[in-house]
């Protein structure tokens, strides 16, 4: 018997401040499974970047980045961290600048390939719920589940705005210049050329527009449990 046959991969997608990672998360604590944030990966990549003074936009300058680049996972206590060349980086990718790198470099072909082979053998033999823009259209096809998650512009750009003021991280920034930002980076995430932000065909819309987090989780957690 394979022990491995009752594997199952979820793959939520969506635009950024949608709620994914927040529905991610708590899917794969209720159903015991592995969580990964592919964002955290094209952080990883752009913070080295940002680092080293290469615009992230810059396919060339990237491409010769990327090889002696190592971008890997481990988990603590359940939760993910990003290695950036073996240091612990996942609290330095979780500002604006960082952001906006990523949503850049992660249009950069020869980046895609590095972390997109990264994220499939990651969930090779594990249960995993996996969150990102384009884990139901390219990085797990075969997903059992898929989940598109998405909410109105402004009130992604709003619970952005309060996760940065918390954080103390909002550096002058007013919502209207968040709100900009949310236009650009949907716009650059949907646009660019290889596998953009879409809803794959055979996945389920959560908008969470006028959702809490908690209702979004149950939704997915029944849909799924209702059908294995
Ligand atoms: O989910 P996030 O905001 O942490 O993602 C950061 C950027 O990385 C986002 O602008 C788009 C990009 N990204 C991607 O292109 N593909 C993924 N699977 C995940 C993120």
């Amino acid at each position: 018997m394979n022990p491995k046959a009752d594997v199952i991969a979820i793959a939520i997608d969506g635009p950024s401040s949608s709620g994914k990672s927040t529905i991610a998360k708590g899917v794969s604590k209720r159903l015991g499974m592995i969580y990964i944030d592919t964002g955290a990966m094209y952080r990883a990549a752009a913070l080295k970047a940002i680092r080293a003074g290469i615009e992230t936009g810059d396919r060339e300058a990237v491409g010769n980045m990327l090889p002696s680049t190592d971008i890997s996972i481990r988990f603590v206590k359940g939760a993910q961290r990003v290695l950036l060349d073996g240091e612990d980086v996942s609290d330095l990718i979780r500002t604006q600048e960082v952001s906006n790198g990523a949503s850049k470099i992660s249009a950069i072909k020869e980046c895609r390939k590095k972390l997109v082979e990264l994220q499939r053998k990651l969930a090779e033999g594990e249960s995993v719920v996996m969150d990102g823009r384009d884990i139901g259209t390219n990085v797990l096809p075969n997903a059992r589940f898929k989940f598109y998650v998405t909410a109105d512009a402004d009130v992604r750009a709003m619970r952005r705005y309060l996760e940065l003021k918390n954080a103390d991280r909002l550096g002058g920034m007013t919502y209207e210049d968040i709100l900009a930002e949310t236009h650009e980076r949907d716009e650059r995430d949907s646009n660019r050329s290889i596998d953009p932000l879409r809803m794959a065909e055979d996945s389920v819309l959560v908008d969470t527009t006028h959702m809490s987090a908690d209702e979004a989780i149950d939704f997915v957690v029944r849909f799924v449990t209702e059908r294995i």
